[in-house]
């Protein structure tokens, strides 16, 4: 698999995680009570996998392409500002979720708007880059580039987030189904 391939394939697992949360919300303004703690292991879940592993390879790559084509610099300019956007609004929402489950009070509209947010922004972030940065780059990419970045790039079997991390997903996306029935 070409590293734009394992990164594309990171997007459709966490789209997954991310339309049953979508769901969620639909499900939670209509009154449901929400299982706080599966939603702050989805939520964690998602924001340690994209943020530490995932956008960690992604701006590894991009640094490698930066400086060769205005058009590329500038979407990889809105990608690392999208990293840090994303990033805050997941660590806010993981914030909002624990100061629940430490017994603070917080109006459930709040939570619901926060956690809609994080979904519909983390989904845009991912579309931006299918759609927009991966098809720039593979247009200017040349097969050395890929040679040169595959010895460069963290493994996916990466020892915190290879197979462990993947039974991990498993369970957590079987938990949230069961939790939507
Ligand atoms: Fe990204
Ligand atoms: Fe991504």
């Amino acid at each position: 698999m070409t590293i734009v391939a394992e990164l594309h394939s990171d997007h459709l697992n966490l789209d997954r995680l991310l339309d049953i949360l979508s769901a969620k919300v639909a499900k939670l303004r209509a009154g449901t009570r929400p299982n706080y703690r599966l939603m702050a292991d989805a939520i964690s879940y998602i924001g340690d996998y994209a943020d530490e592993y995932h956008h960690s390879r992604e701006d590894r790559m991009l640094a490698w392409f930066h400086g060769r084509d205005a058009q590329l610099d500038d979407l990889i300019q809105q990608c690392e500002t999208q990293h840090q956007h994303v990033q805050a609004l997941s660590r806010d929402l993981s914030d909002a979720i624990d100061s629940i489950l430490n017994d603070t009070l917080m109006p459930m509209e709040q939570l619901i708007d926060k956690l809609e947010t994080y979904v519909r922004e983390q989904k845009s972030h991912m579309a931006f880059e299918d759609e927009q940065v991966f098809v720039r780059l593979e247009k200017l990419a040349q097969p050395l580039d890929w040679a040169a970045l595959r010895e460069q790039l963290p493994r996916n079997v990466d020892p915190l987030f290879g197979e462990h991390q993947s039974e991990e997903y498993v369970e957590l996306y079987r938990d949230l189904l069961q939790d939507m029935a």
